[in-house]
């Protein structure tokens, strides 16, 4: 999302107990990100501008099982309060629309529900109103929602992850000119209803849990004297009974990803960020129009580029076979055009060899 500068936002999903092959140690150190020489590829616009009835907040990103893809912010730039479906046959339309007019849709997952093929409910973080609304009844096109979720202390939320036994992580942050521990914030969304916070950082953003629903995935970024001066990733474990794995009372983590030391962009804020069914982390990089992929050992695998939208928000896999990445951000203004005019929310895409996590769960 953005809110100042760039405030963006990431969310995921968890997943059924595929153990990988080599589980990444969770304790000490991680594997140092490797160093590069991954693939890179580019993604192609589905929405540009000229197609666009998308606004400049267009933000989360989520799929059904039929491969219609969700996105918030349908209309224009009044009506953050709206998701939108781009129908695996191309088409863009209203999803849901919430009565209070106030709300700030930012992200979004879907979850398997009822007994049906494609049944499924959708969660959207609401901003303003510092909740997770359930959407129910979007299949049959006749959807209605209620609070799931709520508690005024939280930041946003910002962005979500989901695990596929229906636990939601909830990311927030408060943009400062020069950042402290508590302008980003961690909160988890019980299966339950129930809200409990998790953790304070600085600004927190990106957010994921890994696909054999261990490991949940947080970017942090740092603030000073208006400049940002840190991008990462870190890293929790997943625990039943406290959220995550405390240590002394605290949240315990560890830096999966530090692009300072990979590449030097640790000006370039992380934003949303999602999984593969096979646990690859793949990351937008707000600013550099580029996606990251990580391996799950936290190696840098590939760079996807997206030209036309420097500004990528948040991403998803969507289409009939659960393989099409979705990436959704503002496309670059044309040459000359008016500053005040707010950008268009666009859509581009890029195919891979897996099906993406909440796909493969639905
Ligand atoms: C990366 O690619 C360059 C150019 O092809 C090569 O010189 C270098 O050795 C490669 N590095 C690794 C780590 O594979
Ligand atoms: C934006 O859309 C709303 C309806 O959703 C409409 O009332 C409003 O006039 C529109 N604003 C602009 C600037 O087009
Ligand atoms: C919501 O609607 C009220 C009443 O029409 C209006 O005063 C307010 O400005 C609207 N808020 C937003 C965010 O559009
Ligand atoms: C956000 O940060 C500013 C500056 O430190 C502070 O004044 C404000 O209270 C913070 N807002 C929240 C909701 O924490
Ligand atoms: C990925 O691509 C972007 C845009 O070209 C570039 O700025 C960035 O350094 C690349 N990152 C890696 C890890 O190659």
């Amino acid at each position: 999302m953005k809110v100042l500068v760039n405030i963006f936002a990431l969310a995921v999903l968890g997943f059924p107990a595929l153990t990988l092959a080599a589980p990444p140690k969770c304790d000490g150190e991680l594997p140092s990100p490797g160093n590069g020489n991954g693939t890179s590829s580019e993604a192609k616009f589905v929405i540009d501008a000229a197609k666009s009835q998308l606004g400049s907040s267009i933000e989360g990103a989520a799929t059904d099982k039929t491969g219609n893809f969700y996105t918030a912010n349908f209309g224009n730039d009044t009506d953050k309060n709206t998701i939108a479906m781009l129908n695996v046959d191309g088409t863009l339309s209203l999803a849901y629309k919430d009565n209070n007019n106030e709300t700030w849709f930012n992200s979004i997952r879907t979850m398997k529900s009822g007994t049906a093929d494609g049944d499924f409910v959708m969660f959207a973080g609401d901003v303003t109103g510092h909740r997770v609304v359930k959407i129910e009844g979007l299949a049959s096109g006749n959807p209605t929602a209620s609070d799931f979720c709520k508690d005024s202390k939280m930041l946003q939320p910002n962005d979500m992850a989901l695990s596929s036994d229906g636990n939601l992580y909830l990311s927030g942050m408060n943009y400062t000119e020069t950042s402290e521990v508590g302008n980003g914030d961690l909160w988890w969304c019980k299966a339950d209803g129930k809200a409990a916070p998790l953790d304070k950082l600085h600004r927190a953003n990106g957010i994921e849990v890994s696909s054999d629903n261990k490991y949940l995935y947080l970017s942090e970024a740092v603030n000073v004297g208006g400049a940002v001066t840190e991008n990462r990733i870190m890293r929790y474990e997943i625990d039943a009974e406290t959220g995550v794995k405390l240590e002394n009372k605290a949240a315990k983590k560890t830096v999966f990803v530090d692009f300072k030391k990979l590449d030097q962009t640790e000006a370039t804020d992380i934003d949303g960020m999602r999984c593969d069914k096979d646990g690859n982390l793949f990351v937008t990089r707000n600013g550099l129009g580029a996606i990251t992929v990580f391996s799950p050992d936290g190696s840098l695998k590939s760079n996807i580029t997206v030209p036309g939208m420097k500004s990528v928000k948040n991403l998803e896999f969507s289409g009939a076979d659960g393989k099409v990445l979705h990436i959704v951000g503002n496309c670059d203004k044309a040459e000359g055009e008016d500053e005040a005019t707010p950008a268009k929310g666009c859509i581009a895409t890029w195919t891979h060899e897996a099906e993406g996590l909440e796909w493969s769960q639905l």
